[in-house]
C-alpha cells in the first residue's frame, strides 16, 4: 500500500473530519471554493432554527432582529471587524453590490480593477460604469507576480481620475492572495478608495477583514467556515456607511447602519444565525489554526501529486510558480488547449462530472486552463489518488480527441 499523499483530519473526539460531511455515494468532493460544503451538524443546527420559526412565527419573527445582531456581532469578532461596521448580506455579489450602489460617481471618474477579478463581481463593476459614465481600467497583473510587482501595477495606473479600486484578497481563477492593505495604503495616497472582494477569506486569512485593510470588505460564509448558503458579511470602515443600504427596502430600512441590516422583512435569516455554528463548530472540533494548517498542508501535497501525473502531458512547468498562493486552493495547468476560456472551463467541469463524478474547479487565465484544486477538511489522500486515476487520463485523452 502506497502512503497517502497526506493524513486525514482527524477531529479533537477521533472521528475523522470526513465522517461529518454527507456526501453521494461515488462523489468526489474537490471543489469546496466554488459552492461550498455544509457539515451534517451544521445542516441540522439551521434546521433546528428552521423548525423553532415554523413551530411559531409570533415567537420567531419579532425576535430575527436580535438574533441576527448577536450573530453579527459574533461573526464580526471571528473576521476581526468592528460589528459596528459590519452587516449581513445573502452573498458575496450582495456585498459588492451594496457598496457599488452606493457610490456617486461622474464621467471623469476611474475604476481600476484587475484581470484577477471575479467576473460576477466585474460585470457589476461594468454596469455602475455604464450608469455613471466612469470608466473602467484594468490593470494587468502575471499570475507569477510577487506582491512588489502587483503594487508597481497599481501605482502605474493609479491616475489623478482614479476613484475607487476593486481587487480580491484572494483571486477565483488565479487562486493566489493580492497584498490589499498595501494596495489600500497606496490608493489613499491617491486618494482612491478601495473595495476588497474577500470572498475566499474567512476561515482561510485569520482576522480576514481587518486584515484587508480595505474601505470595504466583504467575505462568504458558506465558502471555508462552510456556514450554510445565504451568508456574507460586508464590512465598511468608510464614512460613508449612511449611504449603504439593505438591498431588501423594508420597515427598518430607516435604522442607522448597520442596524437596518439586521431585518429585512420576513428574509430567512437561519443561514446567517447558523454562521456561529458553523465557525464554532470547526474551532471546537479542531481549531481554527489547525483546521488552515490541515488545508495549507494538503493543497500543497495534492498539488504536487496532481502536477507530477499531468506534467508528462505539459510543455513547460505543470505548476505556475505563484508566489502568494490561496491557503487552500492550488492550479495545475490542463494539456493542450483544454479551459482555454471560462466556458470551455466550466463545460470540463460538467463533463467531467457527468464522466466520474468528480466534483472539480477548472480555470482559465489569459487563454491558459487550469484545474484548481480545493482541500477542505473533509479532503483525503484518496480523493487526490481518484483524481490521478481516472480523471488524468481523460482530460489528457480529451485534450488530444477534443
Ligand atoms: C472572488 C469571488 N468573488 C465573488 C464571488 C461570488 O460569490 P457569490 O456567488 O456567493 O455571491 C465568488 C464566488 O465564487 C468569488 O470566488
Amino acid at each position: 500500500m502506497p502512503l497517502p499523499l497526506f493524513p486525514p483530519v482527524i477531529f479533537r473526539d477521533g472521528t475523522p473530519a470526513r465522517d461529518a460531511w454527507n456526501f453521494a455515494p461515488g462523489i468526489v468532493p474537490l471543489n469546496h471554493g466554488s459552492y461550498g460544503a455544509v457539515s451534517t451538524p451544521v445542516i441540522t443546527a439551521q434546521r433546528a432554527l428552521q423548525e423553532t420559526s415554523e413551530r411559531s412565527a409570533i415567537g420567531w419573527f419579532p425576535h430575527i432582529q436580535t438574533h441576527t445582531k448577536n450573530a453579527r456581532e459574533h461573526i464580526a469578532g471571528f473576521v476581526g471587524a468592528d460589528p459596528a461596521d459590519a452587516v449581513f448580506v445573502p452573498n458575496a455579489s450582495a456585498g459588492a453590490t451594496v457598496v457599488l450602489n452606493a457610490l456617486r460617481l461622474s464621467a471623469t471618474d476611474e475604476i481600476l480593477v484587475t484581470d484577477h477579478g471575479y467576473g460576477a463581481v466585474l460585470m457589476a463593476v461594468r454596469r455602475l460604469a455604464q450608469r455613471t459614465g466612469a470608466r473602467v481600467t484594468t490593470v494587468p497583473i502575471a499570475l507569477e507576480a510577487e506582491d512588489t510587482e502587483v503594487l508597481a501595477a497599481f501605482e502605474a495606473a493609479l491616475t489623478p481620475d482614479t476613484r475607487l479600486i476593486v481587487v480580491d484578497q484572494i483571486s477565483s481563477a488565479t487562486a493566489r492572495l493580492f497584498p490589499t492593505a498595501a494596495i489600500t495604503a497606496l490608493a489613499h495616497r491617491h486618494g482612491a478608495r478601495v473595495l476588497v472582494d474577500g470572498a475566499h477569506a474567512p476561515g482561510l486569512i485569520p482576522d480576514a477583514a481587518s486584515a484587508a485593510g480595505a474601505d470595504w470588505w466583504f467575505g462568504n460564509l458558506h465558502k471555508w467556515p462552510a456556514a450554510p448558503r445565504g451568508s456574507a458579511l460586508l464590512v465598511t470602515r468608510d464614512a460613508d456607511r449612511n449611504d449603504l443600504w439593505p438591498l431588501i427596502d423594508s420597515w427598518h430600512a430607516d435604522l442607522p447602519y448597520p442596524e437596518r441590516f439586521d431585518m429585512q422583512g420576513t428574509l430567512d435569516v437561519t443561514p446567517y444565525l447558523a454562521s456561529p455554528i458553523a465557525v464554532d463548530w470547526i474551532e471546537d472540533a479542531l481549531g481554527w489554526d489547525a483546521a488552515r494548517a490541515a488545508m495549507i498542508a494538503g493543497a500543497e501535497a495534492a498539488a504536487t501529486a496532481v502536477a507530477a501525473a499531468m506534467q508528462p502531458h505539459i510543455d513547460g512547468p505543470a505548476r505556475p510558480s505563484v508566489p502568494t498562493p490561496a491557503p487552500s486552493m492550488r492550479l495545475v495547468r490542463l494539456p493542450g488547449t483544454l479551459g482555454a476560456s471560462r466556458e470551455q472551463a466550466d463545460g470540463l467541469r460538467d463533463r467531467l462530472f457527468e464522466a466520474t463524478g468528480i466534483e472539480s474547479a477548472f480555470t482559465s487565465f489569459r487563454g491558459i486552463g487550469y484545474v484548481r484544486l480545493s482541500i477542505h477538511l473533509y479532503t483525503v489522500s484518496a480523493d487526490i489518488e481518484d483524481f490521478i486515476a481516472r480523471a488524468v487520463p481523460l482530460l489528457v485523452r480529451w485534450s488530444v480527441e477534443g
